[in-house]
């Protein structure tokens, strides 16, 4: 059964959460609500305590006013299982349940999501509590999705105490079988000494003396989002036996400082895929990471997506919380629906007086309506409403990256060349020049299908198994064009390096051959000559490498590789690929990437000013291209002589003008 959200148009919210208010206070947000826009809020995400005050004794008094009066204001409802946020009776009764850390130290309960996610007593209560709320709204007219949990893995992505350690064993003995020797060999335990005899000999890799087995620790970030995953398809579960066509979703947090759950694995098991995105108040280009986060989100979707949270200003837990700027609320969120959300909401309604977060912004703040918050926020509603036919189309990209969340945790164990390899930061940077361009992506595993694709990238697959290399030779050899970063096909899905030299798994389809890496010193620089422009330098990375077929686009310069090919071109079947031993300055990477880019064939979606970020949706009838300005002077974008501008609602043949730091959105008909 296909279920879907049935909200009509985008949707666009909040978690609510008036059990934070007196019941006076929930008329307003009624009226508010309506006044902003507001038909769908994610309501019981925390509330457990008070629906459950004691073992098996519920009270949903408050929370049966909370949803009849959403209803009765036709606000949908993203009904929440509260499990983020065991009450304290609960770990009065099952102390066991407390999360131990990696130093051995038991946290205490007093904040959220501060459970084992392997502890019986744990999923015992947490499907109770599911299961009540969901028999007893399940047939509920405001609710039309289930919110299971919150963001799992927040705080909580792994636990070290003995519970997970069993479970840990149990993970490792269904993937290795009954005899530990498969164990061994796959993490090649005669190292250091670390041969297992016996099952309950295998812990977490908990603090030790030096570094633990990286085939240990890779196994252990697979089981612990598997874990998660396990508690959450448990929960969806519970809710289907009781509301079979109700949808059920989790928060995904593909954003730039979470890295511990492998949504490749995740996405499936949802009816629909949402996400929750934070700017990191570093980020000078934060639009950037919107832009790379929507497209990761749409691919594991694999079409439209819900933008569960975000937030109308500052966060409350960065070093300093950047506020947002004028205009930036609505460029913000417009990127997101750019980017495939069918819906755009915030964490959270109302700003809280009391309590961790209230100093995190929210839809309506302290200061109430007088704020220039709150007309941003009713702006939006309108255009949200303007832009209802968008819903439902979705991008569509010639260039895929390859994304894969074990290269990810594999690059960055410790006791690599270099540790100052960061997988999120390396595609990022491949991903920047792609999105100055105007360029349409999509993201995949290595052993997707690519045969939509002109132009895939592997900007860091440090790890990759047989069948994902052999998928992206196969592309090439087919006519495509591949670019792959250094140190990728590195090692084995068992973290063993492939022998006879670098880049493993990639050496026969790029024609190169290394024999040994040359990290580079941070501050310290590689020149780079030949076809890259002038004054062109290489960091992170270099390596002793030899053409084996391939032809040298770029060497280096100086240093003791000068002379060595740092990028390189194969023409391979009938397509080519190209390698990037080192990581170029911004502009010959731009510049190269570039190369690659034309050799492929691949266009910008509209040719468009710099800053000026051009993204499209397609549905069965128009295409729906948004254009955001970032430069804050204003641009024009040529469009279809038929065009017409959703958000002023008025035609604009041949080209369309958005104003400063503003978006404009353009429907052109298709079939024409
Ligand atoms: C996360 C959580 C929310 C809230 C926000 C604050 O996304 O899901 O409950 O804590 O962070 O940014």
């Amino acid at each position: 059964m296909k279920r879907t959200l049935s909200v009509p148009g985008l949707a666009y919210g909040g978690d609510y959460n008036p059990e934070q208010w007196p019941e006076e206070v929930w008329a307003e947000d009624m009226r508010l609500m309506r006044e902003a826009g507001v038909n769908l809020v994610s309501v019981g995400i925390f509330s457990w305590a008070l629906l459950e005050p004691s073992e098996g004794v519920y009270d949903f008094s408050r929370l049966d006013k909370v949803l009849d009066l959403l209803h009765d204001n036709g606000i949908a409802a993203d009904l929440a299982t509260p499990t983020a946020a065991p009450p304290a009776w609960f770990f009065r009764a099952h102390p066991e349940a407390l999360p131990t850390d990696r130093d051995g130290r038991t946290l205490s309960y007093g904040s959220r999501q501060t459970f084992c996610p392997s502890s019986p007593a744990y999923r015992e209560a947490a499907l109770r509590i599911a299961r009540a709320v969901a028999e007893r709204y399940a047939d509920h007219p405001a609710v039309v999705m289930w919110h299971v949990h919150n963001e799992y893995g927040c705080h909580n992505a792994a636990c070290y105490c003995d519970t997970s350690a069993a479970a840990f064993r149990r993970w490792l003995r269904a993937r290795y079988g009954d005899d530990p020797a498969a164990l061994n060999d796959a993490w090649g335990t005669t190292f250091w000494s670390q041969w297992y005899y016996d099952w309950e000999e295998v812990l977490p890799p908990r603090a030790t003396g030096a570094v633990p087995n990286p085939t240990h620790q890779l196994d252990w970030r697979r089981f612990c989002s598997d874990e998660l995953l396990s508690l959450c398809t448990a929960e969806r579960d519970v809710l289907r036996a009781a509301a079979p066509s109700v949808p059920a979703t989790t928060n995904f947090m593909v954003m730039a400082n979470f890295e511990a759950l492998d949504y490749w694995r995740w996405a499936p098991e949802l009816d629909v895929v949402s996400n929750d995105h934070y700017l990191m108040s570093t980020d000078p280009e934060s639009e950037i990471d919107i832009a790379l986060s929507g497209d990761v989100v749409r691919s594991l979707a694999g079409g439209p997506w819900l933008l569960m949270e975000h937030s109308t200003g500052a966060v409350n837990w960065q070093p300093v919380n950047r506020a947002k700027g004028p205009g930036e609320l609505r460029r913000n969120a417009l990127a997101h629906v750019a980017r495939g959300a069918d819906g755009v909401a915030y964490f959270q309604w109302r700003a809280a007086k009391a309590g961790a977060e209230q100093w995190h912004s929210a839809m309506l703040p302290h200061a109430g309506t007088d704020s220039r918050i709150w007309q941003d926020v009713v702006r939006l509603g309108a255009d949200l409403k303007a832009l209802a036919e968008v819903r439902g189309s979705t991008g569509t990209a010639e260039v895929a990256v390859v994304w894969d969340w074990d290269a990810r945790w594999a690059l960055e164990l410790p006791s690599q060349p270099s540790g100052e390899l960061r997988f999120l930061e390396l595609v990022r940077s491949w991903y920047e020049p792609l999105w100055r361009s105007g360029v349409a992506v999509d993201f995949v595993r290595p052993d997707a299908d690519l045969s939509a694709y002109r132009l895939v990238l592997a900007p860091s697959l440090y790890l990759v198994d047989d069948a994902g290399a052999a998928n992206l030779a196969a592309f090439a050899e087919g006519g495509g064009t591949l670019a792959v970063g250094f140190h990728s096909g590195a090692v084995d899905e068992n973290c063993h390096v492939r022998l006879g030299g670098y880049p493993g798994a990639f050496r026969d389809v790029l024609g190169v051959r290394s024999d040994e890496p040359f990290p580079l010193l941070p501050g310290a620089p590689v020149g780079l000559s030949g076809a890259v422009p002038e004054g062109a330098t290489g960091t992170l990375w270099s390596e002793r490498l030899r053409l084996e077929g391939a032809e040298a686009v770029a060497s280096y310069a100086d240093g003791p590789l000068a002379g060595v090919p740092a990028v390189t071109r194969h023409g391979y079947g009938a397509g080519a690929a190209w390698y990037l031993a080192t990581l170029p300055d911004p502009d010959t990477l731009a510049a190269v990437l570039d190369r690659v880019r034309s050799e492929a064939g691949v266009e910008p979606v509209r040719s468009a000013p710099a800053g000026v970020e051009v993204v499209r949706r397609r549905g069965p009838e128009a295409d729906y291209l948004f254009v955001i300005d970032h430069t804050g002077r204003g641009a024009s974008v040529p469009v279809a002589a038929d065009a017409t501008e959703l958000l002023t609602g008025k035609e604009t043949p041949g080209s369309v003008t958005v104003a400063p730091g503003d978006v404009a959105v353009v429907r052109e008909p298709r079939g024409r």
